[in-house]
């Protein structure tokens, strides 16, 4: 199967550049499924239905989320009834949405799981734990064909755990939040391609996909004077190949970024 992750997509700059390229990317990889973090993508705050809607009508398959996922308070009326959108699976108990799903495709079975990690963020139930029972209720090979872990944290350690953690027994896992692709692709020894943080499909002449100004301003004053905005220039398509066999397991990872000012990569099949 062949899986293309992207990492959180910033307000317009980042939903343009997705629009742009994502046609050409699932001709040219041959996509079978296509997952985003969408967290971010509603003026870098949250998701809207409007936008979710236009995900799905540009070949999304699947949208997963993080800290942000109920910033636009509209979400909480739509997620129950919408399967194609998950928030992390370890908030509480009651919480609406959920944080894993089994997907039809025509090339088989997918599971996605999203999970938020705790380490310099809030404290959330175990992710470990949380994880571990999605793997258990729908086993690679057994219940799923595919299965990708979406692990939204700021640490790359916790990230790297969350990897091992699942490895010979997810086909992809990749971090998200941290918004920078980190350059670790690889397939861990059981066989479960992994990378710490897909990046973000953002205008990268920012501060994690914001405009520079008022970053600089809160780290070097200390203080305040408007809340962050999305930059606006150009945006790079971030984000994840990955390749699976019959088993689930990867056969291949390669970063793909595109568009923007970020140095392109677009692997050949
Ligand atoms: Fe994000
Ligand atoms: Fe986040």
């Amino acid at each position: 199967m062949n899986l293309l992750f992207l990492g959180d997509i910033v307000g317009k700059p980042g939903r343009d550049v997705v629009h742009a390229e994502l046609p050409r990317l699932k001709q040219s990889l041959k996509l079978d499924f296509v997952i985003a973090n969408g967290e971010n993508a509603a003026g870098g705050f949250g998701l809207t239905r409007a936008i979710a809607e236009e995900f799905f009508a540009i070949g999304i398959d699947v949208i997963s989320t993080g800290n942000h996922w109920a910033d636009q308070k509209e979400i909480l009326t739509y997620i129950d009834s919408e399967d194609r959108i998950l928030r992390p699976a370890n908030y509480p108990k009651g919480t609406p949405g959920k944080g894993a799903n089994l997907y039809q495709t025509a090339a088989g079975s997918v599971l996605v799981v999203n999970v938020m990690g705790r380490v310099f963020m809030d404290a959330l139930d175990d992710p470990f734990a949380a994880v571990e029972r999605e793997l258990s209720a729908c086993a690679l090979g057994e219940g799923a064909d595919a299965i990708v872990v979406d692990v939204h944290a700021e640490a790359t350690s916790e990230k790297m755990a969350m990897g091992h953690f699942c490895d010979g027994r997810a086909s992809l896992v990749v971090g998200t939040h941290s918004h920078v692709p980190t350059a670790d692709a690889q397939i861990l020894p059981g066989g479960t391609a992994f990378q710490c943080d897909a990046g973000a499909c953002a205008d990268y002449d920012s501060v994690i996909g914001m405009d520079k100004a008022e970053p600089l301003q809160r780290f070097t004053r200390k203080m305040s004077s408007q809340r962050f905005s999305p930059a606006t220039g150009p945006a790079t398509v971030c984000g994840i190949f990955a390749q699976t066999n019959g088993k689930g397991l990867a056969t291949r990872i390669e970063p793909v970024r595109q568009g923007g000012r970020l140095k392109q990569t677009l692997p050949e099949l």
